[in-house]
């Protein structure tokens, strides 16, 4: 890894901090999260500190530090999927998976997350698993879901 990260360095200018941000992008987009390592290797180049690194990181939600799981659950708490239970939903996929949203099960076979809006309330409300939009959600689906992407 330390090796492909070089690669998107080395397109950058060394020790200039105005660039975090899009470095840090595109590291998680190739590898889609940002691995201590990165961390460390990315600090070195731009001459920040790790705390920086999560300091700067945390105000933007698009970034996260752990390894995503086989498969990302992402639950809706826009407004139109929160009025139709999607906390609820959240609750219970928490519950299940035994982890709060933002984390990966042990055994790495799913991530739990929370977004704002997909963009198709309609639909509300709305469960996307990997790139997969399940709509109209409710528990026994949800329970269905975990079971499906769990063999
Ligand atoms: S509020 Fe859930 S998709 Fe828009």
């Amino acid at each position: 890894m330390a090796d492909q990260i070089e690669q998107i360095l080395v397109r950058y200018p060394q020790g200039d901090r105005g660039f975090l941000i899009p470095l840090l992008q595109e590291v998680q987009e190739s590898y889609g999260y940002i691995s201590p390592e990165a961390v460390d290797e990315i600090g070195d180049f731009a001459k920040v500190s790790p705390g920086e690194i999560f300091g700067v990181a945390s105000f933007y939600s698009q970034f996260r530090f752990t390894k995503p799981g086989e498969h990302t659950i992402k639950v809706c708490l826009g407004t139109a999927c929160h009025v139709r239970g999607s906390a609820r939903l959240l609750e219970l996929l928490e519950h299940q998976l035994k982890i709060k949203a933002g984390q990966t099960t042990p055994n790495e076979k799913f991530s739990l997350e929370h977004v704002a809006c997909f963009g198709c309330c309609a639909l509300a409300p709305v469960v996307v698993v990997d790139k997969q939009v399940h709509g109209r959600m409710s528990s026994t689906k949800a329970q269905k879901l975990l079971k499906k992407y769990g063999d």
